[in-house]
């Protein structure tokens, strides 16, 4: 058996807002990580996706179950499990290269070297044209590309990413893609995705987790058996998309409901 990469145990998670009721977040979930694997979260809005990665990130507490990476308690945030927000989280002042270099300062890397990683960290993809250049005068695939570079220039073990391409047209986010399945490959890393989209939780999975509605739980996990790449015209892709339809409205319907209760 391949140990996980992050195991997760019986986790749950109560935000306790000041002066509003308590919400039951996540409860009872437990989900391996294997090293190396590509993983997509998917589920209605509010089920606790973004709160999960917050936990394995170790930015926020767990409230009950644990949380380990190789073994390890997750308590507190690492350089070896990386998160990229679903709007590129560039410092606006800083230049491209100097954005990448500066996540490596916070990791403790020689401010002789930093320079030259930062460099081929955006060579690689793609923005090797656009060191000099600030967040704002890039495009949003491009500053998500950049993203992509600050977060894997720190070789991190496991990379999440929430919802990173959201914001984009559909033939950028289909370019990201593929560049995101090049970049894993190369990296090696662990990946852990949110998405709303089937396709592409289709188009870029090892395995996809489809979790129920508030407080959310693993419904089910559906392990996408296609070579890469995946052609939508693909017979076996269309059965996986009226799978993951049919799974995901009874859960939509339910967090519809329970808002409407509010
Ligand atoms: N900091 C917080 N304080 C209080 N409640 C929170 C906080 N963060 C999230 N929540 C609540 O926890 C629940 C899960 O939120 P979360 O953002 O994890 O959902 P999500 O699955 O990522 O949703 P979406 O798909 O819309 O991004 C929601 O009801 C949300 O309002
Ligand atoms: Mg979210």
């Amino acid at each position: 058996m391949t140990e996980p990469a992050i195991a997760i145990r019986n986790v749950a998670k109560t935000w306790t807002p000041e002066g509003r009721p308590a919400v039951h977040a996540l409860r009872n979930l437990s989900l391996d990580i294997l090293p190396g694997e590509f993983v997509v979260l998917l589920g209605p809005s509010g089920c606790g996706k973004s709160t999960l990665l917050y936990m394995i990130a170790g930015l926020e507490g767990v409230s009950a179950g644990t949380i380990e990476q190789d073994g390890i308690a997750v308590t507190q945030p690492s350089a070896e499990r990386g998160l990229i927000f679903q709007e590129a989280s560039l410092f606006p002042w800083l230049t491209i290269v100097d954005n990448v270099a500066f996540g490596l300062s916070v990791r403790g890397v020689p401010v002789t070297e930093r320079r030259a990683i930062a460099v081929e960290m955006l060579r690689s993809v793609g923005l090797g044209d656009m060191l000099e250049k600030k967040p704002d005068e890039l495009s949003g695939g491009m500053r998500q590309r950049a993203a992509c570079a600050r977060a894997l220039a720190m070789r991190p073990k496991v990379l999440m990413m929430d919802e990173p391409f959201a914001a984009l047209d559909v033939q950028t986010r289909s370019k990201m893609q593929d560049f995101l399945l090049q970049i894993w490959r190369d990296s090696g890393a662990s990946i852990i995705l949110v998405t709303h989209s089937i396709d592409e939780a289709i188009a870029l999975a090892d395995r996809v987790v489809v979790f129920t509605a508030r407080p959310g739980q693993v419904k089910t996990i559906v392990p996408i058996d296609l070579p890469r790449p995946r052609p939508s015209r693909d017979a076996r892709y269309h059965q996986y998309r009226d799978l993951f339809t049919e799974l995901l409205a009874d859960e939509v319907d339910r967090a519809f409901a329970e808002q409407e209760a509010l």
